[in-house]
């Protein structure tokens, strides 16, 4: 296999000239060869002619290969809401590892899970506090779909088979997920493998809601998509309808006013369960502990992941309500496994440490109020960019933002050439297909914000002259 030595003279890294460069013989962060390594979600010829590498990361920076910082504007993956580096977090890992580094999660356990389960269902609304741990986002999906279709053929209905997404909708990269997601590039190579019986409400991007800050007026009236798609199809069969409360990785789509709560009446008009898929608006995003509270809906199963360890360690979770978990287990035979479902890393040491530590942090730090207070100064900074003319919309709730950035030939092609000359301007984000995705750790500063700001302007106004 032919080695790629980490050279200046053969990687061409735009801009270089103006970027700091660091005498690359002394690091060891830098690999020899980037040949081996598939990336995920990563246009990988590219990358390699030019990489981005990270080499450290602390409070709302990064530090890159050549020694420049980066403002972190989008917390990682949406991950890190306390900021990098946390050393509660890494004592607490470190201490755990220590004591006890692995137990199997089946039909055995360990303390640390049930501390993290009891204090996690003091955050999840009304009486979501059973929590299951997953590994992750989609394997939080995935069994949230399974409790939905569980918790039914326990009931007795095993003909509620029917779930219902919505289109722009991201769910993971699991079947399931993919299947009630609506991203289409995610779908398509998988369309013949795709889950049965699932059905698709229109998305709530309307045209005349552009540049709206917060819950646009209209579009309502959207969620009687599901009304239309029971009248089709019989609303007996439908067990779940599965939504992120704002669509997160396709933009930051904030529901039209009043459409959360339609689609809670009608779940409840038909015996559906509804599912809030909250792992980007988890965690203080919105400015409470979820979007559940903060739009004043209440699910009737959660998923969450991310922001629950601050991004450090995997971990994902689902949280039901006391009666779905009461008729899955109940059904059962006592001493009988009563759900066939689980991982290998589900609610393992390490992940559970990370997870109590990151409460301890969320709790002496105020960390959802900071993000509710903050919200309104990071918004009114992100409409500031709007006379830019390359920009065709921007949106925003709680912390966290949408700039749409106008297409260019084909989908992607703009939102990929901004990210990289945002990133030259020292700030990382995470676009998706021609939208930038902001959401500031919410340990920002406003002269974070303000740098945030700047940056972007900076970043986008390069793209506007040199495209
Ligand atoms: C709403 C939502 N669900 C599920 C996932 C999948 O999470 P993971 O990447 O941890 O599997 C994501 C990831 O961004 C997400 O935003």
């Amino acid at each position: 296999m032919q080695e790629l030595f980490f050279d200046l003279s053969i990687i061409s890294y735009t801009q270089s000239l103006v970027r700091k460069k660091m005498d690359l013989e002394k690091r060891t962060e830098i690999p020899n060869s980037l040949e081996e390594h598939w990336m995920p979600f990563t246009s990988n010829r590219d990358y390699k002619n030019s990489p981005r590498l990270m080499v450290k990361a602390e409070g709302v920076y990064y530090t890159d290969h050549y020694g420049n910082k980066l403002i972190d504007a989008s917390s990682g993956l949406f991950c890190s809401p306390a900021g990098h580096s946390r050393p509660e977090i890494r004592e607490a890992v470190s201490k755990q590892l220590e004591q006890l580094d692995y137990v199997q999660p089946f039909q055995q356990g360990f303390g640390g899970s049930f501390d993290l389960a009891r204090k996690v269902s003091k955050h999840t609304p009304e009486d979501l506090n059973k929590i299951f741990f997953t590994i992750c986002g989609s394997s939080a999906v995935e069994t949230a779909i399974k409790i939905a279709i569980a918790y039914f053929k326990a009931k007795g209905e095993g003909h509620r088979s029917h779930i219902v997404g919505r289109e722009r909708g991201y769910h993971g990269m699991n079947i399931g997920g993919i299947s009630v997601g609506g991203m289409i590039a995610n779908r398509k190579t998988f369309s013949n493998i795709l889950m049965p019986n699932v059905h698709h409400l229109r998305h709530t991007h309307l045209p005349e809601n552009l540049f709206v800050k917060g819950e646009p007026e209209t579009g309502a009236d959207l969620a009687d998509d599901l009304e239309r798609i029971a009248g089709n199809i019989g609303a007996e069969n439908i067990a779940a309808c599965i939504v992120e409360p704002v669509a997160g990785s396709t933009g930051t789509l904030v529901p039209p006013k009043g459409y959360l709560k339609r689609l809670r009446e009608i779940c409840d008009k038909h015996g559906i369960l509804l599912i809030f898929d909250e792992v980007i608006t988890g965690w203080g995003r919105m400015g409470a502990p979820f979007a559940a509270q903060a739009f004043d809906v209440c699910p009737d199963i959660m998923t969450m992941a991310k922001a629950i360890t601050n991004g450090v360690v995997p971990l994902g979770a689902v949280a039901s309500r006391d009666h779905i978990y009461d008729t899955i287990v109940d059904s059962s035979p006592t001493g009988a496994i009563e759900f066939f479902h689980g991982y290998t890393y589900s609610a393992i040491p390490v992940s559970m440490a990370a997870g109590l530590a990151m409460q301890d942090i969320i709790e002496k730090e105020d960390l959802f109020n900071r993000a509710k207070e903050m919200s309104p100064y990071f918004l009114d900074g992100l409409f500031t960019l709007k006379d830019l003319d390359i920009i065709s919309d921007i949106r925003g709730y709680g912390m966290m933002g949408g700039i749409d950035i106008k297409m260019d030939e084909r989908l992607g092609k703009a939102g990929y050439a901004c990210f990289k000359k945002l990133f030259e301007a020292g700030l990382s984000l995470k676009a998706t297909g021609d939208c930038l995705i902001v959401a500031p750790p919410f340990t920002c500063e406003k002269k974070h914000i303000d740098e945030i700001i700047e940056k972007l302007r900076t970043g986008i106004s390069n793209y506007m002259h040199d495209r």
